[in-house]
């Protein structure tokens, strides 16, 4: 894993980008059902729909290598996370969208991630603002990129004629 500067980047194991494929067509049947639940609506567009592992199983690994790589970054913070909660959501963005300037810490959020399912080429860089600085990322399928969950960020505009899919995490310590 590498970091700089409050920001994680890290490759998922090859097995989870293997998987990549049949997740991504797993959300694109699964997206349309009634019961599925969306949230986050902007500008015509749910930035936030929940499927899950009894949805789509490759979440199970994907989400187990998420979750290693949170823990790793929140012990070097000297944070105890034998008891850490874990939520997530895909984000689809289809041509022409963008995802708005937002944060993450809204409850007991401590480190938000994304991964990156399905990226063509110019669909939108993530933005993460630091300390009044914009850092400007280009992430390809298989990246994780981890970050402070009160660091406002965005994604600009997708500029390719394709969807874009990736999947937005919060990790925090559960108060029991
Ligand atoms: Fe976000």
């Amino acid at each position: 894993m590498s970091s700089a500067d409050k920001i994680w980047r890290a490759r998922a194991s090859e097995a989870v980008i293997q998987s990549n494929p049949v997740i991504t067509q797993a959300f694109l049947e699964c997206q349309r059902s009634p019961d599925v639940r969306k949230t986050h609506l902007f500008e015509g567009r749910y930035e936030n729909i929940y499927l899950n592992e009894q949805h789509i199983p490759q979440l199970t690994t994907l989400m187990k290598e998420a979750v290693a790589q949170a823990e790793d970054i929140l012990s070097s913070k000297n944070l105890n996370t034998g008891n850490l909660s874990v939520g997530y959501w895909f984000n689809y963005m289809p041509p022409g969208s963008t995802t708005t300037s937002h944060t993450h810490d809204d409850d007991d959020e401590l480190l938000s991630g994304v991964y990156y399912l399905y990226v063509p080429e110019d669909s939108g860089n993530l933005i993460i603002n630091l300390k009044d600085e914009d850092i400007e990322i280009t992430p390809q399928a298989g990246d994780f990129i981890f970050f402070d969950a009160d660091a406002r960020h965005e994604v600009s505009r997708n500029n390719s004629e394709l969807h874009r899919l990736s999947i937005g995490m919060n990790f925090g310590i559960r108060r029991s």
